[in-house]
């Protein structure tokens, strides 16, 4: 993950229902749940705004309903929102042209939906180079890119196979391969692998993390798997009845949950895995330097998991330190136990 933000969302609105245009202005773009109501809509997406950052992994969960979907497509303007602003590398693509969009979506967007999206009458080979085949791109030249993915994704010899021929999983794999022909640089996955049992999904997850580790992409990955999440996500936003109710990384949903809602969502999380000594530790004190002679240290980033034995063994509380080995806190067994039974 850098720095640079690659996609920002601004105050994005999607309603759904007659009438839904001209009702943010006449409400001031705050209405509440009675006007929304009486009015018949669905506010599918509601005043949402978040940044995404070049190669990261976002992942977007909630119940279902929640919106997750509908605000997939609103980045990518498959829906057109009606109102907001979506800045992709600094455009603002609810302003800019048709033709201009297209060209965006080809060069730099892949997407990779909660059905494949397979054309049936097509081969793995001929679905995975079919966006190539949209930009016109030589019959030889798409084939031998599509082939190079056949192999990133595992599918060879499957390569003249029909998307009816394949499992579920192998069904995945060509949609993944087919949205990563075009090069993009921000890959949309909207629950890809919720269609498929527990342990090919798990696979999946495995390959996905390792596939990015190469390719290095800005992701925003929707799922209501919260395991999924932890696993892949950088950060996670929580999304409610349309709204983000949080977003942040596992750690800090947490440990500071902005309400009950995120907490369900959290509250069967690997607490030990995912909690670091820097959120539970407590201020150095001046004379906590004695903490440090002899005495085992516990880097700020380690997690309890790893951190536990010790802090249980020891008769007081141990220091710990950051990456230049300055002393920042002590964890005694109490912190411990608070943070990982609260
Ligand atoms: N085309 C549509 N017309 C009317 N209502 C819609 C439309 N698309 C979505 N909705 C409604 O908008 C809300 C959000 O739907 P969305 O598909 O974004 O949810 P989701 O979080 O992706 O759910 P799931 O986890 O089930 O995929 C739901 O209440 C849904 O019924
Ligand atoms: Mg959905």
């Amino acid at each position: 993950m850098n720095d640079s933000v690659k996609i920002s969302c601004k105050n994005l609105w999607q309603l759904f229902g007659k009438g839904a245009s001209g009702f943010l202005d006449e409400h001031q773009h705050a209405p509440s749940d009675a006007a929304l109501a009486s009015a018949g809509l669905i506010a599918a997406v509601r005043d949402v705004s978040f940044d995404v950052y070049g190669g990261e992994i976002l992942v977007i969960m909630g119940l279902s309903g929640s919106g997750k979907s509908t605000l997939v497509r609103c980045l990518t303007r498959l829906i057109e929102p009606d109102a907001g602003q979506v800045l992709f590398d600094g455009v603002d693509l609810l302003q800019t042209s048709r033709r201009r969009l297209t060209q965006i979506r080809r060069r730099k967007m892949g997407m990779v939906f909660q059905n494949f999206g397979l054309l049936p009458h097509r081969t793995v080979l001929d679905n995975i180079a079919f966006p190539l085949e949209i930009q016109d791109v030589p019959k030889v030249a798409r084939l031998a890119k599509a082939r190079e993915l056949v192999a990133t994704v595992g599918l060879e010899g499957r390569e003249h196979n029909f998307p009816r021929e394949l499992s579920g999983g192998q069904q995945q794999r060509v949609g993944i391969a087919r949205s990563l022909i075009g090069e993009c640089d921000v890959w949309f996955l909207d629950e890809p692998f919720s269609a498929l049992d527990p342990l090919i999904r798990r696979e999946m997850q495995d390959e996905f993390v390792s596939l990015q580790s190469r390719l290095n992409k800005t992701i925003v990955f929707v799922t209501h798997d919260f395991d999924e999440a932890v696993r892949l996500g950088d950060r996670i936003a929580i999304m409610k009845d349309g709204r983000l109710a949080q977003i942040g990384t596992a750690e800090e949903l947490l440990m500071t949950p902005a309400d009950d809602y995120v907490k369900k969502f959290v509250q069967h999380a690997p607490r030990a895995k995912l909690i670091t000594a820097q959120k539970i530790m407590v201020p150095a004190r001046p004379d906590d330097i004695r903490l440090l002679e002899g005495q085992s240290v516990i880097r700020n980033t380690d997690v309890l998991e790893k951190i536990a034995r010790r802090v249980i063994e020891a008769d007081h509380a141990l220091a710990v330190v950051d990456a230049a080995g300055v002393l920042v806190g002590r964890v005694g067994r109490e912190n411990l136990a608070r943070a990982l039974f609260q």
